[in-house]
């Protein structure tokens, strides 16, 4: 089925942002439209995304602290609510993405932050989720995210928990960014563990 008008130029505008600053404005022009062209195109990254929390987090979910990277409009939060999660922070480097998940009054807090460029905020505790698109034109995108992630790691604030590879994520916007003819690309759900503060040595 063919995809609605003008969303496969708004995808490819957002992708085609040069620089992070540039892709941050494009996110903070979609934001009104975002949730519409999502759903045509059948993104399951919120689902996906509040299904491997779930698993991680057997026990009631309750008061499990969760960050949301990249939160966008807070559909991950919206997945995550009806599972019965309900501590839920996010941060996003758009501001009019922000302005939106903030509408949702789904999450305790929200913060502009710029992955790549500044700490994450770190709930003790807590786990965060993040997700990203693996196709042809995301690839950069995805290397400088992993970078950032293994940073992390390697401070030994957060430690992963999985990095699950997942296919049919969303449609293809077109036949190069199709996995090998489905017409759907794949994309990847991160979490991770924030790693407990070793105690002050004293003496
Ligand atoms: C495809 S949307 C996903 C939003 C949401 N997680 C969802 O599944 O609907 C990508 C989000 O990442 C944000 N983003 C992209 N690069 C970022 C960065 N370096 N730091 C913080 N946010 C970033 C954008 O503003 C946008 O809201």
């Amino acid at each position: 089925m063919a995809l609605p008008r003008g969303v496969r130029e708004r995808v490819a505008a957002v992708h085609g942002g040069a620089t992070l600053p540039e892709r941050l404005r494009l996110y903070d022009g979609w934001a009104a439209g975002y949730e519409q062209d999502v759903a045509a195109l059948e993104y399951r990254a919120p689902h996906l995304a509040a299904a491997s929390l779930a698993f991680a987090f057997p026990a009631p979910p309750a008061e499990a602290r969760l960050l949301d990277v990249a939160c966008g409009t807070g559909l991950v939060a919206r997945e995550l609510h009806r599972r019965g999660f309900r501590c839920l922070h996010g941060v996003d480097g758009s501001a009019g993405m922000l302005e939106r998940a903030r509408s949702t009054g789904l999450y305790r807090q929200l913060r502009r932050c710029v992955l790549g460029q500044e700490p994450l905020p770190a709930p003790a505790g807590g786990f965060l989720c993040l997700t990203t698109r693996s196709n042809p034109s995301n690839l950069r995108y995805k290397a400088e995210l992993e970078a950032a992630l293994e940073r992390l790691e390697g401070q030994g604030a957060w430690r992963k928990v999985l990095a699950q590879e997942v296919e049919r994520w969303e449609r293809a916007t077109s036949e190069e960014e199709s996995t090998q003819g489905t017409g759907y690309i794949s994309g990847v759900v991160y979490v991770y563990q924030k790693c407990p503060v070793p105690p002050v040595k004293e003496g």
